[in-house]
Order: structure tokens, then C-alpha cells, then sequence
């Protein structure tokens, strides 16, 4: 599948890919920068920043206001990847289809490259002259607390916590939806916070719908690790069974994870119905969450 199955939405992976380059290229270079530079321009899919893009145009949004948000939610997705590979962590050593950047650089530079993105993006939503400053605090606001303490990182330190264990399918749940869900969740509101007023009566049924592909995406990647073609995913397969990852296909086989994600794009589907506005992208989003390869 290219990367969408969905030609519309090749323009605004573009978009955030010209958008990074050009922010990441005006920092002073360093082996740093170097090092940011690679993991942040390696080619991912660029799920996140669609969904701010999508959610924001659906309620008429200018795509100029919903640049900083895309890029800031991609900065800190990659730095939660660098520090996914390093080798405290997974220790993988491919990642979208390169050397991960621990290997590439080394890891001394590569947990500085996550610490500096991660800065990066609230630099980019701070200084930024498009987005008012009621507006800047709230994205502000919603991606700090979707990266940290109780979003991706703590996801991130349960899934670690969780390896060689057999949890429980709640808390399983729990740790998907923090260490991947979060961040998409966060996207979606990052965009309807852009919409202003006119998205908040919607909020609630498009929480639901993230929660719901978010989810969905982190079980359709465990798929993918005992499932998935090396070359689509551009990482190794095996990874999660070499860790002994607490995963969905680990803990309730390959049948049941894909019916959780069926489920869960029904969910999504269903939700999206609830708001009068055109919702067809977001649709599409929820399909390839589900059928992606990649
Ligand atoms: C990979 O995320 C890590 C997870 C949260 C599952 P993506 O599958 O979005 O990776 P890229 O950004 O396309 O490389
Ligand atoms: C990672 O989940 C989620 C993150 C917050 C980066 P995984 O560890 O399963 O992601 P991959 O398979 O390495 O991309
Ligand atoms: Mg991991
Ligand atoms: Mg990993
Ligand atoms: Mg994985």
C-alpha cells in the first residue's frame, strides 16, 4: 500500500515534510542537529500530523495555522522513537528503513537528538507568529501532557515494565493507550484546538474516535511484528518477541488482536457519524489504521 491508499492526503504528508525540513534547516548545525536532522527526515508516515491537518480542516481551518502544531507533534513523535531504539529500551537498530540513530550516530547523541526535539517542539509552538497566544497555551498544554508523566512516556515505562510478564488485557489496554494512544488523541484535539470554538462541541465524540484508532494502531503494529513484511515496515520484525513484549498477539494470538481491531474501527467509524461536518478523511485515516502494512 502507498503510504495512504489515499492519493488526497500525499499533499499534506508533503506539506509537513517541507515544513520540518525547513525548520529543522535553520538551526545552526552541529552533530546535534545532525543527529535530529536524520531521525526527523527519515521518511515516516506522517500519521500524526494528518490528523492535525484533517481535524483541522474538516471545521474549515487554515492550513497555515495547523503547520506548527503538525511539525510539533511529529518532533516529539521521532524523539519518542530514538529513544524507543536505544538500547535501554529496544534496542533496534533499524528504523525506518535506516540505522536507527543511536547506531548512526551514537547513543550519547541520539538521547540528546530525542531531548532536543522534544524541545524543538515547544520552541515551535511558543515562538510561532501564526497561532494566538490563548491558542499557543492550549497546544502547549495538550501536547506536554501527551508526552509526559501521563501520556507516552509513562506508556512507554509500563511497556517496559512488561516485559517477560503476563499482564493483564486492562492494563495492556492501559499501556497501548498511553504510549501510542496519547499522542494520537493529541493530534486530533491539537487540530480542533486550531478550529477554535467551533470544534469544541465535537470534541468529545472526535476523543472517542482517537482513542479509538489509537489503540487500534499500536495493535495493528504488534500484528505487524509477527506478521509484517521488513521491507514495508522499515524496522526488523521479531522485535517485541525478542524482548518478550506484552503485546496483543502475545497475549491473546493473532485471530483476537485483528478482531480487537475491527472493533475498534467500528467504533471510530460509528463516532464519526455524530458530527455534521465532513468526515470522509478521518474515515480514511481509521481504514488504514487498521489495513497499513507500514
Ligand atoms: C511507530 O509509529 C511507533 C508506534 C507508536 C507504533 P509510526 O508507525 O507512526 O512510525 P513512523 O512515524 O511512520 O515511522
Ligand atoms: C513504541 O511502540 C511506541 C512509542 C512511544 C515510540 P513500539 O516499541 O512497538 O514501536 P516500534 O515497533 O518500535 O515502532
Ligand atoms: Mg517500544
Ligand atoms: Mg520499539
Ligand atoms: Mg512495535
Amino acid at each position: 500500500m502507498n503510504p495512504y491508499n489515499l492519493s488526497v492526503l500525499n499533499p499534506l504528508q508533503k506539506r509537513v515534510e517541507d515544513f520540518l525540513t525547513n525548520s529543522i534547516t535553520q538551526i545552526p548545525t552541529s552533530t546535534l542537529q545532525q543527529a535530529m536532522r536524520y531521525s526527523l527526515l527519515a521518511g515516516g508516515k506522517r500519521i500524526r500530523p494528518i490528523l492535525v491537518y484533517i481535524t483541522g480542516q474538516m471545521f474549515g481551518c487554515d492550513l497555515t495555522k495547523l503547520d506548527i502544531p503538525a511539525a510539533a507533534i511529529e518532533s516529539i513523535h521521532t524523539y519518542s522513537l530514538i529513544h524507543d531504539d536505544l538500547p535501554a529500551m529496544d534496542d533496534d537498530k533499524l528504523r525506518r528503513g535506516k540505522p536507527t540513530c543511536h547506531i548512526q550516530f551514537n547513543e550519547a547523541q541520539a538521547i540528546l537528538a530525542g531531548d532536543a526535539l522534544q524541545t524543538f517542539a515547544f520552541s515551535l509552538l511558543s515562538e510561532t507568529a501564526l497561532l494566538d497566544d490563548t491558542t499557543k497555551i492550549k497546544m502547549i498544554a495538550e501536547l506536554a501532557n501527551a508526552s509526559g508523566v501521563d501520556g507516552m512516556c509513562l506508556g512507554q515505562s509500563l511497556d517496559l515494565e512488561a516485559e517477560h510478564k503476563t499482564v493483564t488485557l486492562a492494563h495492556l489496554q492501559k499501556i497501548h493507550r498511553h504510549k501510542t494512544g496519547a499522542l494520537i488523541r493529541a493530534a486530533v484535539r491539537l487540530g480542533a484546538i486550531a478550529s477554535g470554538d467551533i470544534a469544541m462541541p465535537y470534541y468529545h465524540a472526535l476523543d472517542t474516535y482517537a482513542q479509538a484508532i489509537g489503540l487500534a494502531f499500536q495493535i495493528q503494529d504488534d500484528i505487524l511484528d509477527v506478521i509484517g513484511e521488513q521491507s514495508m515496515m522499515g524496522k526488523l520484525q521479531g522485535s517485541d518477541q525478542a524482548h518478550e513484549k506484552s503485546t496483543y498477539p502475545a497475549l491473546l494470538g493473532l485471530d483476537e488482536a485483528l478482531k480487537m481491531t475491527e472493533q475498534l474501527y467500528q467504533q471510530a467509524v460509528d463516532t464519526l457519524a455524530q458530527i455534521p461536518y465532513n468526515s470522509q478523511l478521518l474515515h480514511d485515516v481509521a481504514s488504514f489504521v487498521v489495513s497499513r502494512k507500514n
